[in-house]
């Protein structure tokens, strides 16, 4: 790819008009994110095509988190349908936190979206498995195989999780009572909280999103990850979900699906075109990356990728 494409100069342009933001702060309810490394700061964009552009930090590895819920909504709809999900996790937005009881309560505990956490550990619990380490290992090489390379997950960062993940168990136990878990609870919160530690790069990210921007196709291995016909589940789901109660805020300024997660990675996919990816640990109130938000807002807007703008 050339220096000068113009994507180039947009990637590069948004890591330096937003380097300086000192925003936010990393997650600190899970003492390995709240460790990492404030100042990193990366930006990267994946076409249909194969062609990967970065800035910054691109190599650098963080914990998926949140992001992973849509890779795991993915590999489930593959499984049981899109129909069968719908009426099994939900398919609308809570416009609440990501770990809100209050909003199971209010829906006689079914999860509601597959991109909170109780719909990703029932996600988690519609894959087939015959154990933890085979339902884990199945999602493990779901992400693998959008991202194009193998992906492993951080011993420090799964650790970290597995001892304060108390709050998501009691959301599993709920779920369970209302029969909206699919296997053991404790083995689907168990599975959610590794995928949840997968480690990627932005440039994972990008082509992790430019493979459903590609309608399932991964761009670098030209292999099909899942149906064609479940992305734009996929995809409306994290219009109306991906960044949590931000959701609707995101779809009016910047008019792409996308998801955020607390590790402070962010990816968003304009179909048939691309996808951008971008991570840097501060978080705003919501759990959304503050300088990730800024990076993808403003290449969307320079490159007009906005899904709502005409023509
Ligand atoms: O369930 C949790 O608390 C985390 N492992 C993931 C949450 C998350 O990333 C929410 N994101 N913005």
């Amino acid at each position: 790819m050339l220096a000068d494409d113009p994507i180039q100069t947009a990637v590069a342009r948004a890591l330096a008009d937003n380097m300086n933001d000192g925003g936010g702060k990393n997650a600190d309810y899970i003492a390995a994110l709240a460790s990492v490394d404030p100042t990193l700061f990366g930006i990267s964009v994946a076409t249909t095509g194969g062609d990967v552009f970065n800035a910054g930090d691109a190599d650098v590895e963080f914990a998926l988190e949140s992001i992973s819920k849509v890779f795991t909504m993915a590999l489930a709809m593959e499984e049981v349908g899109a129909k069968a999900f719908r009426a099994k996790v939900g398919t609308d937005p809570t416009g609440m936190p990501f770990n809100s009881v209050l909003a199971l309560a209010l829906h006689a505990d079914k999860p509601m979206s597959a991109l909170v956490n109780a719909g990703a550990i029932a996600s988690a619990s519609l894959i087939s498995a015959t154990n933890a380490e085979d339902r884990w290992h199945k999602i493990l090489a779901g992400q693998s195989a959008f991202a194009g390379r193998s992906l492993s997950l951080s011993d420090a960062v799964n650790a970290s999780e597995q001892s304060t993940n108390f709050h998501n168990r009691g959301i599993a136990w709920l779920l369970y009572s209302a029969g909206f878990v699919y296997s053991d609870p404790m083995e689907a919160c168990d599975v959610y909280t590794r995928q949840c530690s997968t480690m990627v790069t932005t440039a994972d990210l990008a082509v992790m999103g430019a493979t459903l921007a590609s309608g399932g196709i991964n761009p670098l291995t030209k292999t099909r990850v899942i149906r064609a016909e479940n992305v734009p589940h996929i995809l409306a789901e994290m219009t109306m979900e991906g960044l949590y109660e931000a959701s609707g805020d995101w779809a009016y300024t910047v008019g792409l699906p996308g998801k955020s997660g607390v590790g402070g990675g962010i990816v968003c996919v304009v179909p048939g075109r691309l996808a951008i990816a971008a991570f840097s640990p501060r978080l705003d109130q919501f759990g959304n990356s503050v300088r990730a938000q800024a990076a993808i807002t403003q290449i969307a807007a320079e490159q007009e990728l906005n899904l709502y703008l005409a023509g």
